[in-house]
């Protein structure tokens, strides 16, 4: 979810504006998901990286979670959501932490959309703290380093319980991936705009949706294997 900054600036208004914006274009997107039929998302809110921005901006983006915690989970509870964290969480505040779990509690059995909020998340991060976690259970004689394959690497990431993501959006005009989830992303779609993220609304993920039904996926294969496939 990239442009909130530059979406202010525009409009000659403090950055943190652009983040209250992004907040809502969220809220929307969440919407236009649950409309489409979509049953996973995962927002990037903020990555480890993003705790170098400056104090007064992080600030802004701290009490801008909290308070969209308060406002949001029960409705998110209402309509079927279920409502999970990736990311390290230890360095946010009690008040952010305890209201994250208690929306992860609350919201634990609904299976209308899996949405997942990365906060203070980064793709090396998790790849590492799943390293780790192989590691340990190797240590205490519970797996053979032989049979760690990708499927154990796999399950020790974040999201390990869902399908890879299929498509990936990235606004706000650049086209890197910034340490999002590198190793779920192996085949997944990705799709750049320009359009900055509090402008993101329904209308956009239709034409990432779109695009998205225009490709080709091959995993490695032919078009001709995967027309014979789909002949058969
Ligand atoms: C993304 O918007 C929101 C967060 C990282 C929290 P930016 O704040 O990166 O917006 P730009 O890139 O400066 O426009
Ligand atoms: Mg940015």
């Amino acid at each position: 979810m990239d442009g909130n900054g530059r979406w202010a600036k525009m409009r000659h208004r403090p950055r943190s504006l652009g983040h209250r914006a992004g907040a809502r274009a969220a809220n929307l997107c969440i919407d236009a998901c649950l409309e489409a039929g979509i049953p996973a998302l995962t927002l990037f809110a903020f990555s480890r990286e993003n705790w170098q921005r400056p104090d007064e901006e992080v600030g802004a983006l701290m009490q801008l979670f909290l308070r969209a915690l308060d406002r949001e989970v029960d409705e998110l509870h209402r309509r079927g959501v279920r409502l999970r964290f990736i990311g390290e969480r230890g360095a946010f505040s009690a008040d952010i932490r305890a209201r994250m779990a208690r929306g992860e509690t609350l919201t634990r059995a609904n299976t209308r959309l899996h949405l997942t909020i990365a906060a203070d998340y980064s793709g090396r991060w998790d790849l590492a703290q799943a390293a780790r976690t192989l590691a340990r259970r190797a240590l205490e004689g519970r797996l053979s380093p032989d049979a760690i394959g990708e499927a154990e690497l796999g399950s020790a990431l974040a999201l390990s319980d869902l399908p890879d993501p299929d498509l990936f959006i990235r606004t706000g005009g650049d086209t890197r991936i910034s340490n999002f989830l590198l190793w779920q992303l192996a085949y997944c779609e990705l799709y750049f705009t320009d359009t900055l993220w509090p402008d993101f609304d329904a209308a956009q993920l239709r034409l990432a949706l779109d695009a998205f039904a225009s490709r080709e996926r091959r995993f490695g294969r032919t078009s001709d294997q995967l027309a014979s496939e789909s002949a058969s």
